[in-house]
């Protein structure tokens, strides 16, 4: 039996990333207010979230989860974020009519803000500072200043999640949301593509589909399901003090939660299972991911579902798989076997961000679309191959038209990184890339499930 769970317990545990506050009675004092705060999430919100995801882990769903790698304060602005969720939707209808099944939408949005580092420090011209560690622990400016950690920032970080939040909610049921004018998005960003004749087909099928359903009285006045829809906000759960500040008891089953966001992930840096950050996730009730990668220890695997998720809850956990294009073909099936055997129940889903990550000439962060596309297959093949269910993607992604990613059907080269460079962390498909990658996924999620709905009544006609 492990030692009884409390929300501190973590302090207990070795951790790593921690940032290293030069003023502990500050750091208290934010704890204290961050503690009194409201939560920003709900739990029946966070047990919906589990129950669609829920129907991910058994084939029923896919799962789409995007957004920046690291939000930023100076991004805090409605425009922007309007951006970001009109193009996850945008990509969540292709992908909902290439599945055939409901895409459950999860966001890197409302508190993505803490990033894990490799390094603890940052040499340039011979001065050494702190990493910057993202905009809830201090500032990406390369100065002494800016560089300490400042716990002041959690409290931004809160209040600027819950101003995102508030707007997401808005945009989610307040008509922003409604189909048929995301798939008018949609029919735009097709029409302006380089590859228009390869995603008409697609979109032509929609429309389609939409006009056949308004005809039979589907329509945003009749059925709320085309007017709204269901968003949900996720981070790496990193800063372990912000966290912890943020956990409540709900007072409906008395159980704790995170409320800092619907869904929790630990990241590859920090999922050691003896560790401080696991041991926090352990006795939360939202559903957590995990992020798999190319150094997990196939032994540790099973370990971490047990502490994680004892009761194997359908819907609990989500494995989040970052191998690399050329990793994932040979890394991923021990593990879908190793889960398989063990008779365990996640969800599966694909970063194929993480893994492919290259300097460019200029020696800035860059991925290339082709890799990004690569790793998707990869993933979709090791399903088909052990019958496991690939349930969705994990994407860095944004709305603007940034150029920090290479490839794609614009051909962006590492020349044209130097004209819109903004990420604060990795590189993040643009708005472009992004629904290009969600066309070519849903082609293939399309292809995938055609042999099997071909029933022999449908294949003799
Ligand atoms: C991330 O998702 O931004 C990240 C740091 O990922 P990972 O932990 O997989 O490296
Ligand atoms: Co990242």
């Amino acid at each position: 039996m492990p030692p009884p769970w409390t929300p501190d317990s973590w302090r207990r545990r070795p951790i790593r990333q921690m940032p290293a506050y030069p003023d502990a009675a500050r750091l208290a004092a934010v704890e204290d207010r961050l503690c009194r705060y409201p939560p920003l999430v709900f739990a029946g919100e966070v047990r919906r979230l589990k129950a669609a995801l829920a129907g991910a882990a058994e084939g029923h769903a896919f799962v789409l989860q995007g957004g920046d790698c690291a939000e930023s304060f100076q991004d805090f602005t409605a425009n922007i974020i309007r951006d970001t969720f009109r193009v996850l939707l945008q990509m969540a209808v292709v992908l909902t009519f290439g599945a055939s099944l409901p895409v459950v939408k999860l966001g890197r949005m409302a508190g993505q803000f803490a990033k894990p580092r490799s390094s603890d420090t940052e040499t340039r011209d011979g001065e050494t500072l702190p990493s910057y560690r993202g905009d809830i622990i201090n500032g990406p400016e390369f100065t002494a200043e800016d560089r300490v950690p400042d716990p002041a920032r959690m409290e931004t970080a809160y209040f600027q999640s819950a101003g995102m939040l508030n707007l997401l909610r808005a945009f989610a049921t307040g008509g922003y949301a409604d189909l048929h004018e995301v798939h008018r998005w949609n029919l735009g960003f097709v029409a302006r593509s380089p590859l228009v004749e390869r995603y008409q087909d697609l979109a032509h099928r929609i429309d389609e589909t939409l006009a056949f359903m308004s005809a039979c009285g589907i329509s945003s006045r009749t059925t709320p399901q085309i007017h709204n829809t269901d968003f949900f906000t996720s981070h790496e759960a990193l800063l372990l003090p912000y966290e912890q500040a943020l956990t409540r008891v709900d007072s409906t089953s008395g159980d704790w939660y995170g409320c800092s966001a619907h869904f929790l992930w630990v990241g590859d840096r920090t999922r050691q299972p003896d560790g401080a950050h696991v041991e926090f996730l352990r006795g939360v009730r939202n559903p957590i991911g995990i992020k798999v990668g190319p150094t997990t220890p196939v032994e540790d695997l099973p370990s971490l579902l047990e502490t994680l998720n004892p009761k194997n809850e359908p819907g609990r956990l989500t494995l989040i798989v970052r191998m690399g294009a050329d990793k994932v073909g040979r890394l991923l099936p021990p593990l879908l076997r190793a889960v398989k055997r063990e008779g365990r129940s996640v969800v599966w889903i694909c970063d194929p961000m993480h893994g492919n990550t290259i300097a460019s000439n200029a020696g800035v962060k860059t991925r290339s679309f082709d890799s990004i596309l690569a790793e998707v297959h990869g993933f979709f093949d090791a399903h088909a191959a052990e019958g496991t269910w690939a349930g969705g993607v994990h994407v860095e992604m944004t709305g603007q038209a940034v150029t920090e990613c290479i490839g794609g059907a614009h051909g962006l080269t590492m020349t044209d990184l130097g004209e819109r460079y903004e990420t604060f962390c990795d590189p993040r498909l643009n708005a472009e890339q992004s629904l290009e990658m969600a066309f070519l996924v849903a082609e293939e999620l399309k292809a995938r499930r055609e042999p099997v709905d071909r029933s022999p009544a449908v294949a003799a006609r």
